[in-house]
């Protein structure tokens, strides 16, 4: 054990020393502090630990020993005996509980935990449709980025520094930001530990309880749950082949006010559907017109497979009604928590105020070293390859789908995104087909994870991010493998009909 093993003595307690110590890890035994197996500090170390002589830690162990508690053996030290026994020398009833139970009342927390419960279940399947493929990642470059980060000897660069995020990476943020997708360079901007802290900043800096905020269904259940955390209210719009249907909004929106609308108007999550032109100019309108704000949640961009760049809503925003969420999850790796939050400054000023609530500062070294590889074209290089090799594997799918599964499920080609949105034939049951496909190592997202209501719909979202070609294809024989138990038993025919 690397720390110091702390005991708490008393010198008011009339209790010998020994005892005391003897006492003390019996307790840290019963409450789970230590378990059956784990090594215990040498009597050495903790009499030295504890300012005592030795001999009055070996009588403690010795006591400890003789209540079977703990056994030594002189070549690998001294440890909680791995079977406790009780005074008869029958296995102890009282074993260490499992966990700590809860002393305190826990409010009913409203939010449909089986979500981000599932997505983990599905993550950890050998053959997943979720998630992204860290082989594909340039470690190296990475590496020689965090080295010269940190040579760069700036110890600040550990410190509680950087209120917005390192000035180096803002700067090449808001560069990449103003190059590729057409945004203001009046813009505020802040870099945040990923996607999801932006657009959960925004929320915060802007929806009150009591709001109403629309948002697309299908949709994005993890920036839903943060919305309803607010305390706001959602109302669901759906999506069609244009993306987010505006009229329906604009109804909505004059039946009741609403203080912002939650989209991904560049690949639309799920759907994959990028938001027409006419759509993006009303919904700005609309927008001004009403004075309600757009979160555009931009996480997926960048994995665009068709040669006509398609620019962000906030590129076309003139009268400062769009915040825009982006995120380096999908240009380079989810576990760095990279993003950022880009508007108008007043609102930027607020969100500064919030993040240090849950987050004090980013990290210095990471914003320095990532900022150089953006400086340097790296990341620009590595996305470009990234988005090759998805395009090979958005193909790789389809072609595996259109061969083994299209009597079953129908898909529009996505132009960017991550992931095939499938209608399904109603006649499968999507979540027992999912559970029995796990039971075979593939794991796949259904439609209730999309929808508000978190009932069965008949869709599943394929993403071909994590697996290359040939696993792919095996994933996908494994889903035709897994469909017949899906299948929903035919209502009985009536006689004679
Ligand atoms: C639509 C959408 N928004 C936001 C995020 C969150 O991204 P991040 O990993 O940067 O938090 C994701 C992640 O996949 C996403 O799909």
């Amino acid at each position: 054990m690397p720390w110091r093993f702390s005991i708490e003595l008393d010198d008011r307690n009339a209790l010998p020393r020994y005892l005391q110590i003897a006492q003390a890890i019996a307790r840290d035994v019963q409450r789970g502090r230590l378990s059956p197996g784990d090594r215990i500090p040498s009597s050495r170390s903790l009499a030295q630990q504890l300012s005592v002589h030795r001999n009055t830690v070996k009588a403690a162990y010795e006591e400890l020993a003789a209540q079977g508690l703990i056994s030594t053996s002189p070549s690998s030290g001294t440890f909680v005996s791995s079977r406790l026994l009780d005074v008869a020398g029958q296995p102890s009833e009282d074993a260490p509980p499992p966990g700590r139970a809860l002393g305190f009342d826990l409010p009913p927390d409203g939010a449909p935990d089986q979500v981000a419960e599932a997505w983990r279940t599905l993550h950890r399947a050998p053959y997943s449709f979720t998630g992204n493929d860290p082989r594909l990642l340039p470690l190296a470059s990475l590496a020689r980025a965090y080295r010269s980060a940190l040579r760069s000897r700036n110890r600040n660069l550990l410190g509680y520094q950087f209120e917005r995020g390192h000035p180096r990476l803002v700067e090449a943020v808001r560069s990449m930001l103003i190059a590729t997708r057409g945004l203001r360079t009046t813009d505020g901007l802040m870099i945040t530990r990923g996607g999801q802290m932006a657009v959960y900043l925004a929320i915060a800096a802007l929806v009150r309880p009591g709001d109403v905020v629309a948002v697309e269904e299908p949709g994005y259940a993890f920036g839903w749950l943060a919305i309803q955390r607010s305390g706001a209210e959602l109302t669901a719009i759906p999506v069609d082949e244009e993306g987010l249907c505006v009229d329906v909004l604009e109804a909505r929106v004059l039946e009741h006010p609403i203080r912002a609308v939650f989209t991904t108007p560049h690949h639309q999550y799920p759907t994959g559907v990028t938001m027409s032109p006419s759509r993006r100019r009303r919904l700005l309108e609309l927008a001004s017109r009403h004075r309600f704000a757009i979160i555009e949640d931009d996480a997926l961009y960048g994995t665009r497979y068709e040669r006509a760049p398609a620019l962000p809503l906030a590129s076309a925003d003139r009268e400062g009604v769009t915040l825009y969420a982006g995120s380096f999850s999908k240009l380079f790796a989810p576990s760095l928590r990279l993003g950022y939050l880009a508007g108008p400054d007043q609102v930027l000023e607020r969100v500064s105020r919030i993040r240090p609530l849950i987050d004090v500062c980013g990290d210095g070294v990471l914003e320095l070293a990532i900022a150089e590889l953006l400086e340097d074209g790296e990341i620009e290089r590595h996305a470009r390859r990234l988005t090759r090799v998805l395009g090979q594997r958005r193909d790789a799918l389809l072609e595996a789908l259109q061969q083994h599964l299209s009597a079953v499920l129908e898909f529009r080609v996505p132009s960017g995104g991550t992931a095939v949105w499938t209608e399904v034939d109603p006649e499968i049951d999507v979540d027992r087909w999912s559970a029995s496909a796990l039971e075979r190592g593939v794991g796949f997202i259904t439609g209730r994870f999309f929808f508000l209501d978190h009932r069965h719909h008949s869709n599943v979202l394929l993403a071909f991010e994590r697996m290359n070609e040939s696993e792919m294809r095996e994933a996908v024989a494994r889903m035709v493998q897994a469909l017949p138990s899906a299948k929903k038993s035919r209502a009985p025919r009536n006689r004679g009909s």
